[in-house]
């Protein structure tokens, strides 16, 4: 059999089941990692799980999200974090730091190795030839207490790459083309496989950036081959013994192909608000730009933000333009320091922030009001930036810095000679921002302040659920639709019942009081409900307010698995049509559950308003079907680590 990278680590890493595309397998997991909006939850889950070390080879627990510290409730979630890091056995890294994905690259990534994570850009890793799977924060959870990530044996979608990248075309718009190409939701059941002689021209950091906004494809995740290129990075990181070759097989089977030559990209924007409505930057004319924000784990790489240094250097930021860069990681940052080019952003106007997620995730800089944003980030949905009314474009980080001189979104081939960046032979590496666990941890305890709250456990699952529809949906509804995720609301990540206030606020005011008057119901979604980021609190938010039930034509993968692991029944309509046939408040009835999930048969729905009933589906494993009679992972999971 000739295989694919991915099958070449699955088999490497195999626990149990057969290794045929569509069944469902369990693989050894090498490495998590977590970042801290989501990370409070797993380390309450680890805790309730009684776990006393993790099984992992490594695990790391980072801080980059929300490292505002306006109040006390961030810092006493950064607390929480470090005192369970210390007591299972995982490395922190402290807030300033830099953005875990960027950091994990530089650090701790290992070709062929398995790693899953806590948010959904995890994918990034690929561009080592890791295997870097985004889950929701219980699978991260069980994943360190037992060792093990179950999933289906992925379908291979391989894009095969030719030719050389022109001048001032760099790997965003290369991802840019591809979402264009493919759209959101291009990727849903497949991982990508790059492979090709283009796979040359690009480096590590370039190949990071390509897998991250695979996650924008919807794809499970995204991998590079792991070659001299790779064998190069990891020696400049002073990590060559982590390095292996991994080549997929010549005439590997892949499920699907596309073939993109290099050389027919042009520079590309997202335009708002999804990163797959693309377009030619120099199609796009006279669009004045308020804010331009560069970083983000898309774009924060020494490479990038040394390109944008040469393009500012001896420049000027444009009057109207607010210029914001966020450094990948603090090493970046201080080596930027060390040869100046921290100098010549700052000289050229630039605001400098720490090296942490920021703007990416709405901690601080919201634009103004109907603001144009270019940011070299991965997602502009309506909203995120903390600005409602403005448009956010995705651009490559020689775009941005261009368009921040100029002060109008501009190609970066009308600037001039391309800049070229010389990559050091050694990157300065300094720890001091980690916090290694000490040795001996028997008597250590977890620090809890008064912001950490008990996350919501379901009960076992009913043959029989009534309730009515609480709200109905429309396509692609995302993750920040059902959990809004803030500057303001960020802080309440470990404290749910505070959270549940603004549950579908992008959608619907005072959700939470509809929920709490009708005892909880149903959800009516349309087609890759819960697109974006892996954010669990989008299930364990409706779990608190007491949601049953989420009825779509289509879910997106992380948020299905978060559904179940959360004791909330996800399920498909049998014929799309039948959403038409559901308003909100009817009273619906689920019939029979029980015995439609032994027995793999179709679920009953009564619409008892309308007087009809339609048949669903509910698409899982024996092993989903087990956890949702539990009432959720976190109870299913309580006796696995016993083994
Ligand atoms: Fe952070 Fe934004 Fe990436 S929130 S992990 S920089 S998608």
């Amino acid at each position: 059999m000739k295989r694919s990278l991915t099958y070449k680590i699955l088999e490497k890493n195999l626990l149990s089941g057969n290794l045929i595309e569509g069944n469902e397998i369990s693989i050894k997991v090498n490495q998590t990692l977590t970042q801290d909006s989501t990370g409070t939850m797993v380390y309450l889950q680890l805790e309730s799980m009684g776990v006393k070390h993790i099984k992992t080879d490594l695990s790391v627990a980072y801080i980059d999200h929300n490292t505002l510290q306006s109040g006390f409730e961030n810092a006493d979630d950064h607390e929480f974090i470090k005192s369970a890091a210390a007591k299972y056995g995982i490395i922190f890294s402290k807030p300033g730091n830099g953005i875990c994905h960027q950091l994990h690259l530089e650090r701790f990534g290992k070709p062929s190795d398995v790693l899953i994570g806590s948010d959904s850009h995890t994918p990034t890793g690929g561009g080592l030839g890791m295997l870097s799977i985004g889950s929701g924060g219980l699978d991260v959870a069980v994943a360190m207490a037992n060792g093990y990530y179950y999933m289906k044996a992925p379908k291979i979608l391989n894009i095969e790459l030719s030719g050389k990248l022109k001048p001032w075309v760099s790997a965003k718009d290369v991802i840019l083309f591809i979402l264009k190409e493919l759209s959101v939701k291009g990727g849903v059941g497949y991982i990508v496989e790059y492979s090709g002689e283009g796979v040359k021209e690009l480096s590590v950091t370039d190949r990071a950036t390509i897998t991250n906004m695979g996650a924008e494809l919807g794809a499970t995740t995204s991998i590079f081959p792991s070659d001299d290129i790779t064998k190069d990075f990891l020696k400049r990181q002073g990590r060559e013994k982590d390095f292996k070759y991994l080549f997929a097989d010549d005439n590997a089977l892949y499920d699907k192909k596309v073939k993109i030559d290099l050389s027919d990209i042009k520079p590309m924007t997202a335009m708002p608000h999804s990163p797959d409505n693309v377009a030619l930057v120099r199609e796009i004319k006279n669009l004045k730009v308020d804010q331009v924000a560069i970083g983000s784990c898309t774009n924060s790489s020494y490479t990038d933000l040394m390109k944008v240094a040469k393009i500012l250097k001896g420049k000027r930021v444009h009057p109207d333009v607010s210029l914001v860069i966020s450094p990948g990681s603090s090493n970046i940052l201080r080596m930027m320091s060390d040869n100046g080019a921290l100098g010549d952003l700052i000289s050229a106007g630039a605001r400098i922030i720490e090296a942490a997620c920021g703007p990416c995730i709405g901690m601080g800089q919201a634009p103004k009001t109907d603001a144009i944003s270019l940011r070299t980030f991965n997602r502009n949905f309506k909203g995120r930036c903390g600005t409602k009314s403005a448009d956010v474009y995705l651009v490559s980080p020689e775009t941005a810095a261009v368009s921040a001189i100029f002060g109008y979104l501009a190609d970066p081939s009308t600037f001039g000679d391309m800049p070229r960046v010389e990559i050091p032979d050694k990157f300065d590496v300094y720890d001091n921002y980690f916090i290694y666990p000490p040795k001996n941890r028997d008597n250590l305890e977890v620090v809890m302040g008064p912001n950490i709250k008990p996350f919501p456990i379901n009960r076992e699952l009913k043959s029989s659920l009534k309730g009515r529809v609480l709200l109905k949906m429309k396509d692609n509804i995302t993750t920040d639709d059902i959990m809004p995720s803030n500057a303001k609301l960020l802080p309440y990540r470990s404290n749910i019942p505070e959270l549940s206030k603004y549950c579908f606020g992008t959608v619907v005011d005072d959700f939470y009081k509809i929920a709490q008057k009708n005892d909880g119901g149903f959800v009516i979604g349309g087609e890759n409900y819960g697109q974006g980021s892996s954010r669990e609190h989008a299930a364990l938010v409706p779990l608190y307010l007491g949601i049953k039930g989420v009825i779509a034509k289509s879910f997106a993968r992380i948020h299905k698995n978060n559904l179940i692991n959360s004791g909330i029944i996800p399920l498909v309509f049998k014929n799309k049509e039948n959403y038409n046939k559901f308003d909100e408040f009817d009273e619906l009835e689920l019939e029979n559950i029980m015995e439609a999930l032994d027995n793999n048969l179709e679920i009953n729905l009564i619409n008892k308003t309308k007087n009809i009933d339609v048949k669903l589906i509910f698409q899982g494993s024996e092993r989903e079907i087990e956890i949702l009679k539990c009432g959720g992972y976190l109870n299913y999971a309580k006796n696995l680590n016993k083994d």
